[in-house]
């Protein structure tokens, strides 16, 4: 996971150079207006002055937010710059936190939920120096699954009950400041209990508009040295939008361009080449729908049974 880990709880510290590291060159287009609006909330937390932290406390406002959105829309990216930022602009006594889900949960009785009340623990330790956390729980449907559909391992019941009552203690104040982003691609199937408690709900999908889509194709063609022209641009965006394409899976078709490139070289044609991709790579939306399809109908044939 290339961070801190502490003993057993799970908890991973990550550096901010290993951050910037992954979001090098990064940048996240359609999305603006939701990272400034997110950047601004979670500035607003960092420098609260006690009549602002009254505020808070006046309307339960906990510096939690839950980001959802099909798979390749650009969640985890969009915390790994959200904390660049906020180290950057607002303050550099932050630190970037994780839970590893994998490490929390334990098979045995209760352990799960231990080691999720221990990462808190660590958590408040760490930031007991006066520092902040920017606290990132990745894939929450791991153990968040809402109870009245699936009945769950009692493990994974139990942490959750955790997660609540660890979601209940975040409270602003002027000494220690978490702000806890959570991350789904199943928000509908997350307990109401959890979703209800994080204070800033957001669904993430650029659903890119004209101006976004050619700016973010400029952007992936100027490593390769390719200049779309005006017409083929608008090819592109009638099979973008056709094909339902997630921003990610515009990225990964010119990570496979870039293969061809450096494989091919001058053998290729990139143009021709982009519009095969456009046309036949992986759209995420096409797989959901086959997949969800395929789960949907088999949940049919179970319950007809
Ligand atoms: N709106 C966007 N603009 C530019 N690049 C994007 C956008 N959305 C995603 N990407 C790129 O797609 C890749 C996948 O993004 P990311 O891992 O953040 O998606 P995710 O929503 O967290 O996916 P998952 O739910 O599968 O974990 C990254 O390289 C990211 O930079
Ligand atoms: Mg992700």
């Amino acid at each position: 996971m290339g961070g801190y880990i502490y003993e057993t709880s799970g908890l991973v510290q990550i550096s901010h150079a290993e951050i910037e590291k992954r979001i090098f060159q990064h940048r996240l287009f359609g999305l603006d207006s939701l990272q400034e609006h997110l950047f601004q909330f979670c500035k607003a937390v960092l420098i609260a002055d006690s009549e602002r932290i009254q505020d808070f406390i006046f309307y339960d406002l906990a510096p939690s937010i839950l980001l959802y959105g099909s798979p390749n829309t650009g969640k985890t990216t969009l915390c790994n710059l959200l904390f660049d930022r906020l180290k950057k602009e607002v303050t550099n006594e932050i630190n970037f936190y994780t839970i590893d889900i994998g490490k929390m949960l334990d098979p045995a009785l209760g352990q799960s939920s231990r080691n999720l009340e221990e990462a808190f623990e660590d958590l408040r330790k760490a930031c007991s120096d006066g520092s902040s956390a920017f606290l990132v729980l990745d894939e929450l449907d791991s153990f968040c699954m809402s109870r009245s559909r699936i009945q769950e391992h009692d493990a994974i019941r139990r942490a959750m009950t955790t997660l609540i009552l660890e979601l209940d203690r975040l409270h602003p104040s002027s000494t220690r400041k978490l702000i806890l982003c959570g991350i789904t691609n199943v928000e509908d199937l997350i307990d109401t209990a959890v979703v209800r408690r994080f204070s800033l709900k957001h669904f993430v999908d650029a659903n890119l508009d004209w101006d976004d889509f050619r700016c973010y194709i400029e952007y992936l063609s100027r490593p390769i040295k390719y200049i779309p022209q005006d017409q083929d641009l608008e090819q592109l965006y009638d099979i973008y939008k056709g094909r339902a394409f997630k921003s990610g899976d515009i990225k990964a078709l010119y990570k496979t361009l870039l293969i061809d490139v450096i494989c091919e070289g001058k053998k290729i044609s990139i143009r021709d080449n982009l519009f095969k991709l456009f046309k036949e790579g992986f759209s995420t939306s096409e797989h959901l729908a086959k997949t969800y399809g395929e789960f949907a109908n088999g949940r049919q044939r179970m319950a007809n049974r």
